[in-house]
């Protein structure tokens, strides 16, 4: 079958190459794959193994099932998230690696969910209640940030979203940011949150801005810059709590109530890029270059 593979040489980091094909095993289903979203984790991943094929969101149609007689029957729609795999015709994954996609949904719309929603979900939940709150999003104009900016606002928080640029901003309103602010710079004291998935002294600058008892959760690190506390940002700081988030555990109950929204047309999956994965590489490259203002899904074939 037909995949892409990590390959260092080119500018995407990614090639087409013939692959073998996946054999489920018990407790699995094989998926042909109608579409899959990219991630700024998995495209920028330094430590990605040449050959090998990547892939974490893909949604498709089970075209083998689970022979354990558990999870979905052969033709039913479902979006899919693993470790790898996904960027290929067909994958194999768990039966509790999936949900089914609601008939409303389309396969772009579900294959943008499962890492960037299901993050910016739980990240949002990791603060704790936030009604009334004032929470800072760091990287709002990205993929998890403009999941988080719904969340956040849905949840009832004041929320201020930060980006790289003006235009990058644009649309954050919508999507419930009371606030769009480039940088941190503008941002006043008395922050009781901030969900930050940029890293470095964007960090730094939302921790100082905590009030006693606040939290920074540390999503992601896309600017690839060192996070350095100084000598007096930490002692006695009023208990302060730095978390530093990472999704474990199940992502069927999260993946139904991200497809729920979007069914009700109460979550927007914010796909700034949608074609072909023959033009995996612009949309690579889009990404990498901060050109794209919230997911990139492309279709498969
Ligand atoms: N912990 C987890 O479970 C988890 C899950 C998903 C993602 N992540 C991590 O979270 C981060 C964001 O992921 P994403 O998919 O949302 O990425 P994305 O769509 O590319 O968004 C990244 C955002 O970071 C901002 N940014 C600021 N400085 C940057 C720099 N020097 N280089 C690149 N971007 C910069 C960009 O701001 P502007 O657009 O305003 O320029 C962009 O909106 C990544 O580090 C990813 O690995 C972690």
């Amino acid at each position: 079958m037909r995949a892409l593979v990590v390959d260092p040489k080119v500018p995407a980091g990614l090639s087409f190459a013939e692959v073998p094909e996946p054999t489920p095993g018990p407790h699995q289903v094989l998926i042909d794959i109608a579409a899959i979203s990219l991630n700024r984790g998995e495209v920028v991943r330094k430590e990605a193994v040449p050959g090998t094929v990547p892939g974490w969101d893909a949604s498709g149609t089970v075209a083998v099932a689970a022979s354990d007689g558990s999870g979905p029957p052969v033709g039913t729609r479902v979006v899919t998230m693993n470790k790898m795999g996904g960027f290929a015709e067909r994958r194999v994954v768990g039966v509790d690696q999936l949900s089914v996609i609601p008939e409303s949904v389309s396969f772009v719309d579900a294959a943008s969910l499962p890492v960037a929603g299901i993050t910016g979900l739980g990240a949002v939940r990791a603060i704790g209640p936030i009604v009334g709150r004032r929470v800072l999003i760091i990287g709002a104009a990205g993929g998890v940030g403009r999941f988080a900016t719904q969340f956040a606002h849905k949840a009832g928080a004041y929320v201020i979203a930060s980006v790289g640029s003006s235009e990058r901003g644009k649309g954050l309103d919508e999507l419930g940011a009371d606030e769009v602010v480039v940088g941190v710079d503008p941002v006043a004291d008395g922050l009781d949150a901030a969900l930050d998935t940029v890293g470095g002294p964007a960090l730094i600058a939302a921790w100082n801005r905590l009030r006693p008892g606040g939290i920074v959760v540390s999503i992601g690190r896309a600017a690839r810059e060192d996070t350095v506390f100084l000598a007096y940002d930490t002692p006695m700081r009023d208990n302060l709590r730095l978390l530093c988030y990472n999704h474990t555990g199940p992502i069927t109950e999260d993946l139904d109530y991200l497809l729920s929204l979007v069914s009700r047309k109460e979550l927007d999956t914010q796909i700034d890029f949608t074609g072909s994965w023959t033009k995996m590489e612009e949309a690579v490259l889009l990404l990498k270059d901060r050109k794209l203002r919230g997911k990139a899904v492309l279709t498969i074939g």
